[in-house]
């Protein structure tokens, strides 16, 4: 069965809100295996050789992404580069929240998943601060659209 991961970070939870809800609408595609991981708990890196689409979304921390995401993708880049990941052409996208500087760094997340040789298959979902109910949809329309893209 297809799978989609959906991997993030949240410190207050505004971020981890958009997660859950992209997670929500990816599940409403049938014959597709929905995995929702917070960066920092424990799982190995071959959870992402085993999606065939990987969502990703941090807040924004000084302007840039934290640094717990940041670590991640540079492990995620020294694992690929080794060949132990083979990332190129899965799908991807990303979603954040920020509260005053316009979130682009989050969106500057999607150069590093088309540097791992990803395709980028949905919008950037940002929010301000904590979702809007109009935000969640926009992220349970995101989870959805990638899902559709996989669905087999
Ligand atoms: C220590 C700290 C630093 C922050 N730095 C920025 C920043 O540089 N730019 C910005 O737009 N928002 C910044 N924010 C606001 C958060 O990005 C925003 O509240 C976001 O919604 C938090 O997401 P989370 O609840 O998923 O952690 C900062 C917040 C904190 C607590």
């Amino acid at each position: 069965m297809a799978k989609v991961l959906i991997i993030y970070d949240s410190v207050t939870g505004h971020t981890e809100a958009m997660a859950k809800a992209v997670a929500e609408g990816a599940r409403t595609v049938k014959k597709v295996n929905v995995d929702l991981k917070k960066i920092g708990t424990p799982f190995p890196l071959t959870i992402l050789d085993a999606a065939d689409a990987i969502i990703i979304g941090s807040p924004s921390r000084y302007s840039h992404e934290t640094e717990v995401v940041r670590y991640f993708l540079k492990a995620v880049a020294d694992y690929n580069k080794a060949g132990r990941l083979k990332l190129e052409g899965k799908i991807g996208a990303v979603f954040g929240s920020y509260g005053w500087d316009g979130g682009w760094n989050i969106e500057m997340l999607e150069n590093n998943l088309t540097e791992l040789g990803m395709k980028i298959g949905g919008s950037t979902v940002l929010a301000v601060n904590a979702p809007t109910e109009k935000v969640l949809d926009a992220c349970r329309q995101l989870g959805k659209t990638i899902a559709d893209k996989i669905a087999k």
